[in-house]
């Protein structure tokens, strides 16, 4: 898969997805990254990226010209174009999964107090939010975002099957996990981790899965 980020601060992005298994992704080929600085499609002297709002208010607006001559350079037939945005629908595991299906992604960083609609219009096939909460810069959110698409795609976590077991794969969370020591500071794991019985795990898992579940996100359990 290629992906594109457009930002104006290629460092945000840079670091996370160097790291661990993205840069496993990219070293493995199934992942070609790209992080590029808006800025260097500002075609004026100094380069400006943004303008205060018509209408007035607050704040100054992302400028569309740059935007739309980096995604006109990058696009291909088979690019699908992302907007991260407070705005943008709320990723799920089934958008992130959706999108690793996508050939290339070419993902906008907005920032300041928004970005000129018409690159929504025209220029975005999807806005995502990856929560109902306003962050600084959308750079974060793209780096989550892609985070979440690449460890899907195939070769990318080391087990094939550990992206199954995943929380919100199977619509429940994932019941608790224990390592050794069997006792620490005098707090034991449960007995039926210990019994070599795998009905008897599977059973006490699934009871798990649905008592957490039920405590910290009781509306997975409504759908
Ligand atoms: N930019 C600022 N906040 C954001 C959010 N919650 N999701 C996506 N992009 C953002």
């Amino acid at each position: 898969m290629r992906v594109d980020i457009l930002t104006l601060f290629p460092e945000i992005c840079r670091a996370p997805l160097s790291e661990s298994m993205m840069k496993r992704a990219q070293q493995a080929g199934a992942l070609d990254l790209r992080i590029h600085d808006i800025r260097d499609w500002a075609k004026d002297k100094h380069h400006i990226v943004d303008d205060a709002p018509f209408g007035g208010g607050q704040g100054m607006v992302m400028k569309p010209e740059p935007i739309f001559a980096a995604v006109e350079s990058l696009r291909t037939a088979e690019s699908r174009v992302l907007l991260m945005t407070p705005q943008g629908r709320r990723l799920t595991q089934q958008i992130a999964r959706e999108s690793s299906h996508q050939q290339h992604l070419i993902v906008i960083c907005g920032h300041y107090e928004g970005i000129d609609h018409r690159v929504v219009e025209r220029l975005v096939d999807v806005e995502i939010s990856i929560g109902d909460y306003v962050l600084t810069n959308g750079a974060i959110a793209a780096v989550v975002f892609v985070d979440a698409v690449v460890r899907l795609l195939p070769g990318v976590l080391g087990d094939e099957n550990s992206a199954e077991d995943d929380s919100f794969a199977s619509g429940l969370l994932e019941a608790p996990q224990y390592t050794r020591p069997a006792e620490f500071r005098g707090w034991k794991i449960p007995d039926v981790l210990l019994s070599g019985n795998h009905a008897q795990i599977a059973a006490w898992r699934k009871e798990q899965a649905l008592k957490r579940t039920r405590a910290n996100r009781p509306d997975l359990l409504q759908e």
